[in-house]
């Protein structure tokens, strides 16, 4: 097994790689270093989804990025082992990177992004961490995001946010001034409930590096299908996160106006606590939102065994909508999280709102 540290490898750890210069020969591949195509980082989030990732623009080039299915690699290659990285994860990380002004580094899923984070101590060089969601599960609560980032650096934390229920296309927190972007890829930017995968966005490239030798060390690499499917979902995020905020808000409306609903929790209502702060930090209210169902537990209960259209399972940011009744988890109704809240997880995609009865 290789040694990272090894100074026959200085750059074993250089951030955003492509193929080396050596290994396009082998991958029959052509590009730079950052699988940006020669495109600059600064062009439209919605554009970066699609244009970036990609082989360099040159005859005879795939226009994806292939599957490097291989676990080592020739030694004259500067990437001798697969748990260092691969093509077609550097190919997933130059586009999130890019969306969210950083250095990304992709792993095996969401919580094995949050492990390595947890280790921030020797990652950063210091023990004060602010951790903060973009919007919470399942109360929706929106924090003002920049504002609670300004406290946590003055107070001279690192600070990590989630990102998951937004994705960079709502919001981009290194932009607010965290330290870390960090995002569960298995829902929306994977997008179709069939991947697990993670990442972190670091704003500085050094503590990136730390942050993938990590990855090395622990082998929290994602696998190179998981890292291709997660790069497809990329292709089509911009027009999935719109029809499923759209969905959103129409649906946010008419539960609002429902007799057999006492509450809906979703940042897109004027009503909702968070409404002006997400409307001054996020660029859209996301999809996710939550609501009391009158008639208590056995209301809430009822309901989700009782649709169709709709899934009654956990997770989110899929095709699908999902919906479940939180307080069945023993931690959540530990937390008090009332017994009769449903969650929507998700607007789908398969129905326009007319469709939800
Ligand atoms: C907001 C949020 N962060 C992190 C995670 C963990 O991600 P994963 O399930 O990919 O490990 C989840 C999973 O539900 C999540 O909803």
């Amino acid at each position: 097994m290789p040694d990272p540290d090894e100074p026959r490898r200085p750059d074993a750890f250089a951030t955003l790689r492509g193929p080396y210069p050596e290994a396009v020969g082998h991958s029959s591949v052509k590009n730079n270093n950052t699988w940006s195509c020669g495109l600059p980082s600064g062009l439209h989030p919605e554009t970066l989804c699609i244009a970036f990732g990609r082989p360099e623009h040159e005859a005879g080039n795939p226009v994806n990025v292939p599957l490097s299915a291989s676990s080592t690699y020739h030694h004259t290659s500067s990437r001798d082992y697969a748990r260092d990285g691969s093509d077609t994860v550097a190919a997933f990380e130059s586009v999130l990177g890019a969306l969210d002004h950083g250095t990304a580094v992709a792993f095996s899923s969401g919580m094995a992004a949050i492990a390595a984070v947890a280790v921030i101590k020797t990652l950063a060089g210091h023990a004060d961490l602010l951790w903060l969601e973009s919007m919470s599960n399942p109360l929706m609560k929106v924090p003002d995001v920049p504002a609670v980032i300004a406290a946590g650096k003055a107070a001279g934390a690192t600070v990590v946010v989630d990102a998951t229920f937004v994705t960079p296309l709502v919001q981009r927190p290194l932009e607010l001034g965290a330290d870390i972007a960090m995002h569960s890829i298995t829902k929306f930017i994977g997008g179709h409930s069939d991947l697990l995968m993670g990442a972190l966005v670091a704003k500085d490239p050094v503590l990136a590096e730390k942050i993938r030798k990590r990855r090395y060390f622990t082998g929290s690499i994602p696998g190179v299908l998981e890292a291709f499917l997660a790069l497809r979902g990329f292709r089509s995020l911009p027009v999935r996160m719109q029809r499923h905020q759209e969905n959103a808000m129409e649906i946010a409306k008419r539960l609002q106006a429902h007799p057999a609903v006492e509450k809906v929790l979703y940042p897109g209502l004027p009503s909702h606590t968070g409404h002006k702060r997400a409307a001054k930090n996020q660029q859209g209210f996301g999809a996710m939102m939550s609501f009391l169902v009158r008639g208590g537990e056995a209301a809430s209960a009822a309901l989700c065994n009782s649709v169709h259209l709709i899934t009654n399972a956990t997770s989110l940011g899929g095709c699908e909508t999902l919906m479940e009744r939180r307080a069945q988890y023993p931690v959540d109704a530990a937390r008090g999280t009332p017994p009769n809240l449903n969650t929507l997880l998700s607007r789908g995609l398969k129905m326009k709102a007319g469709d939800h009865s």
